[in-house]
């Protein structure tokens, strides 16, 4: 069914395109078609360093989708928040002012709340497990399809964030009880700041990019991340203690414009879709050799990292389950989810 809506949708575009191609390219010349298009380099907005494991995967992934493509189709990217932020990133691919971008699961959430389940508490067991369910076309095929007709947005494929746990200005987070009126930053999204409501803590929505100084001046007391992004965005070194409340696994998704895509001759878009392929197995063996030096990178800035009862953490959390699945989609993600697991 995916499958053939997707056909659809894309004989649609093509018929549009050809049409358009027609028009533009007057009487005279009527064999344009995407064989004969000119190359095309496709925009990336990324909120990571050049060091971030993201950057590095999605570079490859330009580089081999140039080759596969005898140079018709390149990606580049755009690291460090250059095209704005997150937020934005939503808006720009629905428009085609950028092709592509790498967006954190609570951002879709806000355009489709089936996304929220990808960061529920205790959905994935692992990085092993989510980016298995990230890949399944049966388990997720349906909600990355969800946004192509309202939004011109289709999920090309999760990225894991790792376990995310929460680091403080001023002390190690034993317990919840320690987050006891502490401001800290969350992703623009409801669960995120619920989660940080349910640990007692004041939740501060932010960007990513302006984390750094908001703890600098004290604007917030800490912030919750992947031992990676804490190291490559320099956190540590404003908020040294880094507590492993490890309270979820977070996913990343890169989102595609459409209508881009639609643009792609058929072998074109399976040389897309095999480099994309590529690109999260990297992305996902870089994770570990990253974390550790990320861990081994912040240590040495003077960050301490400190196993807690990160049972209380999560135990904290169940209720958000609850509150946050609510209709028959939700729970039919999550259960497929959940009944991937090991
Ligand atoms: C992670 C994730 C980003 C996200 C960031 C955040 O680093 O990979 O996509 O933006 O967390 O906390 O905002």
């Amino acid at each position: 069914m995916k499958i053939t809506r997707l056909l659809q949708a894309s004989a649609v575009v093509g018929v549009a395109a050809l049409t358009l191609a027609g028009c533009a390219s007057g009487s005279g010349d009527s064999g344009s078609n995407a064989e004969a298009a000119e190359p095309k380099t496709m925009k990336l907005a990324l909120n990571q360093a050049q060091t971030h494991p993201s950057f590095i995967a999605l570079e490859a992934f330009g580089e081999e989708l140039a080759e596969a493509t005898d140079g018709r189709w390149n990606i580049e990217v755009y690291p460090d928040s250059q095209l704005g932020d997150q937020a934005e990133y939503i808006q720009s691919v629905k428009d085609g002012v950028i092709d592509l971008a790498i967006v954190s699961a609570p951002q879709l959430e806000n355009v489709n709340d089936d996304f929220v389940v990808f960061s529920l508490p205790t959905v994935f067991d692992s990085i092993e497990h989510q980016m298995a369910v990230l890949s399944d076309d049966e388990v997720v095929g349906d909600v990355y399809a969800s946004l192509e007709e309202s939004d011109s947005i289709t999920v090309v494929g999760g990225l894991t964030q790792g376990a995310r746990s929460i680091y403080l200005k001023d002390k190690i987070a034993e317990t919840p009880a320690d987050l006891a009126g502490k401001k800290i930053r969350v992703q623009e999204s409801p669960v995120f700041i619920s989660m940080i409501n349910a640990l007692e803590a004041s939740p501060t929505p932010m960007a990513f990019s302006e984390v750094y100084t908001g703890l600098q001046g004290g604007v917030i007391d800490g912030a919750e991340n992947n031992e990676i992004s804490y190291f490559t965005q320099k956190h540590y070194e404003v908020a040294p203690f880094f507590s492993y409340t490890r309270h979820l696994i977070g996913a990343d998704f890169l989102i595609s414009n459409t209508d881009t895509l639609a643009e792609m001759s058929e072998e074109d878009r399976a040389a897309f879709d095999e480099g994309w392929t590529k690109t999260w197995e990297h992305h996902t063996e870089l994770w570990n050799s990253e974390t550790e030096k990320a861990i081994a990178g912040a240590e040495e800035g003077g960050a301490t990292f400190e196993e807690v009862d990160s049972e209380a953490f999560v135990e904290a959390l169940t209720p958000l389950l609850d509150e946050f699945i609510t209709t028959d989609s939700q729970q039919e993600l999550y259960d497929a989810i959940r009944g991937s697991a090991e």
